[in-house]
């Protein structure tokens, strides 16, 4: 496991996209509601940063639906307006767009960042994700 100090835990801001850099690779640290979130800071749509984007509770329902799970956040790319879900890195209405997602533990008020990316959920609508 390659786990990497990223930051202070007091230097993450609520619903803040923070740029971390990490080795060779930049990330998005994104603290909400007691949980910490680690993305690679690369839009899939055209490879910009998250670091301008809003986090907000995953819209549920139909379109239009004032429904909001604050529980399954997600950051909405600045740029054009993909939504990515923290937990996953799955854009909600294009199954192509993923972006990686890291596993991270806060430990004596520091975040520890797994660099070795999650595998991606299946995106199976038939069945539930393996591993469950
Ligand atoms: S670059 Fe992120 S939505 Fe277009």
């Amino acid at each position: 496991v390659a786990e990497l100090a990223a930051c202070r835990l007091v230097d993450l801001a609520e619903a803040k996209p923070t740029v971390v850099v990490a080795g060779e690779r930049e990330l998005v640290l994104v603290r909400w509601r007691g949980d910490v979130y680690a993305l690679r800071n690369v839009c899939p749509h055209m490879s910009t940063s998250f670091q301008r984007g809003a986090v907000v509770g995953r819209a549920g329902g139909r379109v239009g639906s004032p429904d909001v799970d604050d529980t399954d956040p997600v950051v909405v790319c600045p740029w054009h307006g993909y939504e990515f879900v923290l937990a996953s890195g799955l854009c909600p209405t294009d199954d192509r767009l993923r972006v990686r997602t890291y596993s991270t533990a806060v430990r004596d008020g520091t975040v520890y960042v797994d660099l070795d990316p999650r595998p991606h959920p299946s995106v199976s609508r038939s069945g539930s994700s393996p591993g469950r």
